[in-house]
């Protein structure tokens, strides 16, 4: 069964063609960095203007990658949200187109769901139940994956994304957007004990997260410090600043990978899942095997290109929807808040 993914929720304009929810046929991603760089940030209508842009692109490329005629796809899955909502409609809409023209079942597959069908890409089977850390931009969610296709909550942020706070912490520090990869990289040999960041604990909720109190408390440190922002992301960074980028990474790896700990010890799942955009993190992918080292569950991380963003996991995630009869009508809208159920 060959499946047409389209991923547009965010900055990533993304088309792949997936087989059976494991053989990837294409993976096209066109990515927005450059544009949204300058303003440390995704700017929702700039994102919008390229996603109509690259989208008829990036499918064909996707297409003709897979060596297929849309005739010979089984189905048309699209992310049909959380996200951006203007740029979430671009992929709605021409998702909604392909499967009207050529005759196609049309799959809503939640963004989340996608991360976490990723490293079944990557891997084959994985054995269930699992316990599945996803850690993106937009989210910072711990659930617990009884089969494919079924996610229950465990715990969730109360405020910023893990994601989110790399990004921001990058931003106040000058690095440019997006953070994560910034900090990743300047975070390599320098000293991540120079300053003692600790991420609060939650009352009556072991499994969630939150990261706004370590978000202030860099700024704080920024401000007693008399820390200045690099003057451009090329410029060389001074070693105060790695050193701290540093232990934040540190405080952030340590306060995901505890609830994830916690949560295997507690409930003995068969594997961890660990994926989302922040898992290409260097540190946290090789923490978080310590720590399934450690608890002596295996552990499942899709490479990097399938950590982040793309359409291949919206394909992988759309068959597992597709056998569970999910088919969205040509009233198909995009959901910004849409939650994973
Ligand atoms: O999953 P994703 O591509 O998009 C969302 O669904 O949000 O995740 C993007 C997030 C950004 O916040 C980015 O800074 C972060 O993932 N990220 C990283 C790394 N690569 C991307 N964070 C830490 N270390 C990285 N190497
Ligand atoms: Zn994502």
């Amino acid at each position: 069964m060959r499946i047409l993914g389209i991923e547009t929720s965010c900055d990533e304009t993304a088309a792949a063609v997936v087989e059976d929810g494991r053989r990837i046929l294409s993976n096209v991603i066109s990515t927005q960095t450059a544009i949204h760089s300058p303003y440390g940030g995704v700017v929702p209508e700039l994102a919008s203007r390229h996603h109509i842009e690259n989208i008829g692109p990036v499918i064909s490329k996707a297409m003709a990658d897979a060596g297929l005629g849309y005739a010979e796809l089984d189905a048309v899955a699209v992310t049909q949200g959380p996200g951006l909502v203007g740029s979430l409609l671009v992929g709605v809409q021409v998702a909604k187109g392909i499967a009207y023209v050529h005759g196609k079942p049309l799959v809503p597959v939640h963004h989340i769901a996608g991360h976490i069908q990723a490293p079944f890409l990557a891997h084959g089977e994985i054995p269930l139940p699992a316990l599945a850390l996803v850690v993106s931009g937009g989210h910072t969610s711990l659930f617990d994956v009884p089969e494919e296709g079924r996610y229950v909550l465990l715990g969730r942020t109360r405020d910023d994304a893990a994601g989110e706070a790399f990004d921001k912490v990058a931003k106040l520090l000058g690095l440019g957007y997006p953070g994560g990869p910034a900090i990743d990289r300047l975070s390599k040999g320098a000293d991540d004990r120079a300053v003692e960041f600790r991420v609060a604990r939650i009352k009556n909720g072991a499994s969630d997260f939150s990261f706004s109190g370590l978000k202030t408390a860099v700024l704080y440190h920024v401000r007693r410090e008399g820390i200045a922002p690099i003057e451009s992301p090329e410029a060389e960074v001074p070693r105060q600043i790695r050193d701290l980028v540093a232990c934040f990474q540190r405080a952030v790896v340590t306060a995901l990978l505890a609830r994830l700990k916690a949560a295997a010890i507690e409930r003995r799942p068969r594997s961890l899942i660990l994926t989302g955009g922040v898992a290409a993190n260097t540190l946290l992918r090789a923490e978080a095997l310590r720590t399934a080292e450690a608890v002596d569950v295996p552990l499942f991380v899709p490479p990097l290109a399938l950590s982040t963003d793309n359409a291949a996991m919206i394909g992988a995630a759309g068959f597992v929807a597709f056998r569970q009869g999910r088919r969205a009508g040509w009233d198909l809208n995009a959901e910004p808040n849409l939650p994973l159920t």
